[in-house]
C-alpha cells in the first residue's frame, strides 16, 4: 500500500448492514411473488450483491456483467465497453440492475440502453452510493443506501487501482 493515501471512516459495516437490509426488505416487498434479474456491475458490487441477496424473501436470478470505463483514475472516461455482456434471457423479465456507486451516470446510462434493445418487462436501479454532484444524465435510482458528495470512497467491494476491496467499512481515499 502506498504511504501517502489516508483512509477516513465514512460508513462502518454496521451501518452498512442495517442500510443492505433495510433495501432486501423493500426489494422483497416490490416484487413479491416475481423473480427478477439482479444484475450486477462487476468489479465494485459484488459485496453489496452478496449482502442483498442473502436477505431477499424471493427468489431471484443472479447475472454479471463487467463494464470498463474508470481505468485506475478517479475519474470516469465517458467511454464504455463491455468486459462481459448480460447472458440470461432477459426479454420480458424484471431487471433490478445492482450497483456499487453511480457517479457521472455514464456507466450505467450506457448499461440501460443497452439492455432496453432486449426488452426486459421492467428495469429498476439499485446502489449502494448514489454520488449524485456529478450526475450528467438523468437517472432515477430506486434504492440507494447511502448518498455521498464528491468524496472518493473505497472498501467494501470498491477499489482504487484494485486496491482496499477487502475492507468492511466504507472510507473516503484522500492522498
Ligand atoms: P460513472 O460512470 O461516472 O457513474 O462511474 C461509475 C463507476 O466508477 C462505478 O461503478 C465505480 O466502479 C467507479 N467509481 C466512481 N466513483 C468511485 C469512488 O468514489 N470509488 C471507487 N470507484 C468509483
Ligand atoms: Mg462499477
Amino acid at each position: 500500500m502506498s504511504t501517502d493515501l489516508k483512509l477516513t471512516p465514512l460508513f462502518t459495516k454496521e451501518q452498512i448492514r442495517l442500510k443492505t437490509r433495510e433495501i432486501a426488505k423493500q426489494v422483497s416487498a416490490d416484487y413479491r411473488e416475481k423473480k427478477p434479474v439482479l444484475i450486477a456491475v462487476l468489479k465494485g458490487s459484488f459485496v453489496f450483491l452478496a449482502d442483498i441477496i442473502r436477505d431477499l424473501s424471493i427468489d431471484v436470478t443472479v447475472e454479471f456483467v463487467q463494464i470498463s470505463s474508470y481505468g485506475s483514475a478517479k475519474t470516469s472516461s465517458g467511454t464504455c465497453t463491455f468486459q462481459k455482456d448480460v447472458t440470461v434471457d432477459i426479454h420480458n423479465r424484471d431487471v433490478l440492475v445492482i450497483e456499487d456507486i453511480i457517479d457521472s451516470g455514464n456507466t450505467l446510462n450506457f448499461f440501460l440502453n443497452h439492455i432496453k434493445e432486449r426488452n426486459p418487462a421492467s428495469i429498476r436501479i439499485c446502489a449502494l452510493i448514489d454520488k449524485t454532484v456529478r450526475r450528467r444524465h438523468d437517472l432515477t435510482i430506486d434504492y440507494s443506501c447511502f448518498e455521498i458528495a464528491n468524496e472518493f470512497v473505497v472498501g467494501y467491494g470498491l477499489d482504487h487501482d484494485e486496491q482496499f476491496r477487502h475492507l468492511s467499512g466504507i472510507y473516503e481515499l484522500t492522498a
